[in-house]
């Protein structure tokens, strides 16, 4: 048996801390050798607490240790670019979460980067590993729906993220939309050609700063034909509630409509209750542990990555398409240029 595949995790916030508990904890032949982050602190709080050996501010003891295979980067989506570009020329196995980057002339940049250095790298969009959208998937090949028309994705934010969170977001057509854009061509198995989009502030009014909405809508059209929409927002104040819905020419397909967290209903004189999911570590447990399994026995058996750059990339241009059609109030082919820049 080969020794422990060891990484280190770059970016210990809100997703970073799960990815650093699944990797240290639950996936088997994988060690977390080091912490990266910004905040010494924090990254030293993680360290003592999962009995990680190293932890650092400064990202070139990571990349400067020969030592670690692989990186996790989950660290603001605006510092993504720097440290993919740093990760592929110090030769690491990449797992970077989404957005790829936050900018799309970055996001052709370091897609060509990566395929001449020939860099493995596996993109964070774990809808794809959730058992439902997976389920989806298959139920769509088997033929069990016919050919799916109709795309309808909803995602739902409980509340609005920190501001620094927003400022580096690149606003909520990139930062939440994009799931939906990549699961619906992934589902669809065709590429989206137009989108248009509105929003508006509804709830949160300190993301105006940012160009930003916390309500969002992009009504989309496939190569294939078929046609959908995606909600976005920062306003599900009963809990996180991500659903799909693929209506195609013979049933359709209901991803997520049973939002409990615990199969449990309460009997009172008002009535009966059940709780709501809270938010995303709840919500895609299975999918955060089940993308790290297969990124880290992809490594090992040699295979290619399942998500990649390219579909960052992909899904990156449907979400810039989107942000500049709210911005700009027309609809944009994805054959034209997006002007839209999400870098604040
Ligand atoms: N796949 C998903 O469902 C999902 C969910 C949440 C977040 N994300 C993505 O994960 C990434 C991080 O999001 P988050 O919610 O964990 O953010 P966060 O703000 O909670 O955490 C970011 C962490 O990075 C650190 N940091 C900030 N600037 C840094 C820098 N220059 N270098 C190193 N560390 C730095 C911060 O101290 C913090 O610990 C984003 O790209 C986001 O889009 C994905």
């Amino acid at each position: 048996m080969k020794n422990k595949t060891k990484c280190a995790i770059l970016g210990i916030g809100r997703l970073g801390y799960w990815h650093a508990i699944n990797a240290a904890t639950r996936i088997q032949n994988v060690e977390v050798a080091a912490i990266f982050d910004i905040d010494l602190t924090r990254a030293e709080q993680v360290a003592r607490e999962l009995e990680i050996p190293k932890f650092t501010s400064n990202e070139e003891d990571i990349f400067q240790d020969d030592s670690i295979e692989a990186v996790i980067i989950a660290t603001p989506t605006s510092t993504h670019y720097e440290l993919l570009k740093k990760a592929s020329l110090a030769n690491k196995k990449i797992f970077v979460e989404k957005p790829l980057t936050i900018d799309l002339q970055e996001a052709e940049e370091i897609t060509s980067l990566l395929d001449k250095n020939n860099t493995y790298c596996q993109l964070g969009f774990m809808r794809r590993y959730d058992p439902a959208y997976a389920e989806a998937k298959r139920r769509i090949l088997a033929g069990d729906i016919g050919k799916p028309l109709y795309f309808k994705g909803i995602s739902r934010d409980p509340d609005c993220p920190h501001e620094a969170f927003i400022k580096n977001s690149g606003g909520i057509f990139v930062d939440v939309s994009i799931h939906d854009f990549d699961i619906a061509r992934y589902l669809f198995d065709s590429e989206i050609t137009k989108v248009s989009a509105n929003g508006k502030v509804l709830k949160h009014p300190f993301v105006e700063k940012y160009q930003d909405v916390d309500q969002a809508l992009s009504y989309i059209e496939f190569e294939s034909g078929a046609a959908g929409d995606v909600e976005a927002s920062r306003n599900a104040y009963y809990g996180y509630d991500i659903r799909a819905e693929i209506i195609g020419s013979e049933g359709t397909i209901v991803v997520g409509d049973n939002l409990q967290m615990h199969n449990l209903h309460i009997y009172t004189k008002a009535g009966k209750t059940h709780d709501i999911l809270p938010h995303f570590p709840e919500r895609f447990v299975d999918a955060y542990n089940l993308e790290l399994v297969d990124f880290f026995a992809r490594l090992r058996e040699g295979r290619p990555a399942p998500v990649t750059a390219y579909d960052g990339l992909k899904a990156l241009k449907v979400a810039c398409a989107a942000r500049t059609s709210y911005l700009t109030q027309k609809p944009v082919s994805l054959v034209e240029e997006t002007t839209a820049s999400t870098r604040n």
